[in-house]
């Protein structure tokens, strides 16, 4: 398995893979990598010759006080999970190696990233469009591959690829949750055990506003107050509990099939968010 630090050397070896023949397909990741990746490198091998997985927590998707400092880091563990997965390639970037010092270009979509995440947590889509963009310039992917968990980046993504012309084929893969039923995320570490067991609340409304809408419930208003109620009987803290259209994420007034339910919540410090396509 090759390991990159630098964007240039990272790209003329992808470079010269699409020259030989071979397809290459992206795993963009911030490390800590639990199942939930493993599931996207799974599907990115299924679709192409070489998968390569970029680990980099980008400074530039996260406020300032969000956790960029605390966020879980395991480099060594990464890349023995790369190498056990058959990863071709991972890159590692430093800052450096991905910002300039000066940098000033960046990418901002200025529609799908307005609401739900984007309204509480400014600027966050930006980052993640910019070092995307990035990113699909380094490696020269044919295929990348992300995780539906985060529904509304999949979604924002979609739209930069779509009008910036990238000639990459997006894929989704489905949200992996453990036994119990959270969904898998690095920041699950966070959780102490009393914490790990009140998240379990977020699945349940989902759970809920599934089976209220397939018993016949349309009404987006009523399927929220049942969410809210699951989550505010767990002591969650609310950031938003939402069912949208699930291309423009418009909110619905009436549910239809297709609608996508979703929650941001904190669990004390920790903010997690999962979904429902419904
Ligand atoms: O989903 C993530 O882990 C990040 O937002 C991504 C896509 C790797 C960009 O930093």
């Amino acid at each position: 398995m090759r390991i990159f630090k630098d964007a240039d050397e990272m790209q003329r070896w992808s470079m010269e893979q699409r020259i030989s023949g071979n397809t290459i397909g992206f795993v963009p990741t911030m490390g800590y990598l639990h199942n939930g990746h493993l599931s996207l490198i799974e599907e990115a091998r299924a679709e192409c010759d070489l998968v390569v997985v970029s680990v980099f927590v980008n400074p530039a998707q996260f406020g300032p006080k969000e956790d960029f400092g605390s966020y879980p880091r395991d480099a060594r563990g990464d890349l023995e999970m790369c190498e056990g997965a058959g990863v071709a390639a991972v890159f590692m970037p430093t800052l450096d190696a991905m910002y300039a010092k000066d940098a000033s270009v960046g990418v901002n979509e200025t529609s799908l990233s307005l609401g739900l995440c984007g309204t509480s947590r400014p600027g966050h889509f930006r980052g993640v469009c910019t070092v995307v963009a990035k990113l699909l310039n380094i490696i020269q992917p044919q295929v990348m591959v992300l995780g539906q968990k985060d529904y509304q980046q999949a979604a924002v993504l979609t739209r930069m690829i779509r009008d910036l012309n990238f000639p990459v084929e997006l894929k989704i893969a489905p949200i992996m949750r453990e036994p119990d039923g959270l969904a898998m995320s690095s920041r699950n570490i966070y959780l102490t055990k009393e914490q790990r067991s009140q998240a379990l609340a977020i699945g349940a409304a989902l759970t809920k506003a599934h089976d209220c809408f397939y018993a016949g419930e349309s009404s987006a208003d009523e399927i929220k107050r049942q969410m809210r109620a699951e989550l505010q009987e767990n002591a969650l803290d609310i950031d938003y509990v939402e069912i949208v259209n699930g291309l423009e994420l418009r909110p619905v007034q009436s549910v239809e099939m297709g609608n996508v339910a979703l929650i941001a919540a904190f669990c004390g410090k920790t903010r997690l968010i999962d979904n429902c396509i419904l």
